[in-house]
């Protein structure tokens, strides 16, 4: 998974030699999935034109208030810009700029959306060895984190002037894995990890039949992508399904029966922090499974059926320090069954589903939920879409575990 996949990076740019190096940083932001907007000094464009900028942005690049030169004569919004930025990043930044940053001075676009981004600001200086010493760059270094604006080190090597030291803007590549770091650092899952079930459960009656249900998988896993996005490790232990996932923090173990799913789960279930059981497992079971194709007859066929283990039950009676949250449809008598399921099988949470309510539950790209706690304290949500309920689910899990 790209962390920085999908979201909006504003590169500021200011006048130091290593602009040369912001093609390569922007080609770099692009490959990881990130859409990407520049700023840029004036002064900056003697360094790296606009249109190198612009063509590998795929987005006009900004540097004056007002673009006179502009076909309809242009007006740059700098606080649109500020707020439509989920990362701005200020590379390279120079000792001029840094100190105006400390200051609040904005004579230049790019400085007047620094003062408007909202977003995290991280900024990488690059001068000379011996503006990078001086105690006024030093103060602005700091005074500027003290802000909250984070600081991509300059490293040391070969500077532009011949001299060698510290001063050298950070590699492209390294500016943004640092970026990364960050982010992944910061996501509130981050070092958890979560054992989600989805989908239906098949129980074979012959070689080419089966019990199953009518469940998608799609709430199963929009909350694994939705605890994955937040940096959760999760494994997905999924019936069969047609729901794709693509993500690097999602495991994906195919399983069929009720059985394997079973296996799988007690599998994993001691080194996690939450498991949340969506799946729609099957009850029961045929007792035999035919080896051959069962032949048509005329007489009426009867399958004997047995249960399959509940797994839920199975991981509350194993539980040691994991929450356990499980899932309840029901079509009658809900709250009261619900509370039921939560002492019976030991949850810590129960996610109720009504067949009652229109929009809810198999099949559909909505639900409607209650969430219960092992208190009994309710919390009905409206009628959202899976996603939506997905993060509604995560909240309520996020609430406990931090
Ligand atoms: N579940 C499970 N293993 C089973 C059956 C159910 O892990 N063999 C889990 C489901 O994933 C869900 C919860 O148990 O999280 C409740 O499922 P539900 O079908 O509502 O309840 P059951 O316990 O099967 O009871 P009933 O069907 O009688 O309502």
């Amino acid at each position: 998974m790209h962390v920085l996949g999908g979201k909006k990076v504003l590169l500021g740019i200011t006048a130091g030699i290593a602009a040369y190096k912001t093609a390569n940083l922007v080609r770099l932001f692009i490959k990881s999935g990130a859409e990407v907007k520049v700023i840029m000094t004036p002064a900056s464009k003697d360094f790296i034109t606009p249109l190198t900028l612009s063509t590998l942005s795929k987005n006009p690049v900004h540097s004056t208030f007002y673009e006179k030169e502009a076909e309809n004569e242009l007006w740059n919004n700098h606080v649109d810009l500020g707020l439509w930025a989920d990362i701005m990043l200020i590379a390279p930044a120079t000792a001029n700029t840094l100190s105006k940053m400390t200051d609040g001075t904005c004579d230049n676009l790019l400085l007047a959306t620094y003062l408007s981004a909202k977003c995290p600001v991280y900024f990488a200086p690059a001068m000379d060895l011996d503006m990078y010493q001086h105690p006024s760059t030093k103060k602005s270094l700091a005074t500027l984190q003290d802000f909250g604006n984070i600081l991509i080190p300059a490293t040391s090597g070969e500077l532009a002037s011949g001299l060698i030291g510290e001063g050298r803007m950070a590699e492209p590549k390294d500016i943004v894995a640092f970026i990364e770091n960050d982010f992944l650092s910061k996501l509130p899952l981050r070092g958890k990890k979560i054992l989600i079930t989805a989908g239906p459960t098949y129980e074979a009656i012959d070689p080419v039949r089966f019990i199953g249900n009518h469940s998608s998988g799609k709430m199963g896993f929009e909350i694994a992508k939705t605890a994955a996005d937040l940096g959760a490790e999760v494994f997905l232990i999924a019936g069969p399904s047609h729901q794709k996932v693509t993500h690097s923090f999602i495991d994906r173990i195919n399983v069929k029966s009720a059985q394997e799913m079973y296996d799988a789960c007690h599998q994993y279930y001691k080194n996690v922090d939450v498991a949340i059981l969506a799946a729609a497992v099957a009850d029961y079971r045929p007792k035999n499974i035919a080896t051959q194709k069962i032949k048509k007859k005329d007489a009426a066929l009867v399958i004997e059926l047995e249960p399959t283990k509940d797994i839920l039950k199975s991981l509350g009676q194993e539980k040691t320090t994991q929450l356990l949250v499980g899932f309840a449809l029901e079509t009658n008598n809900e709250i009261e069954n619900a509370k039921s399921k939560i002492v019976k099988k030991n949850l810590d949470l129960i996610i109720l589903n009504s067949l009652q309510d229109k929009g809810a539950g198999f099949a559909t790209d909505t639900n409607k939920i209650t969430i219960i706690d092992a208190d009994f304290n309710q919390k009905p949500f409206e009628l959202k879409s899976k996603k939506e309920v997905s993060v509604d689910i995560i909240n309520e899990i996020l609430k406990r575990v931090l």
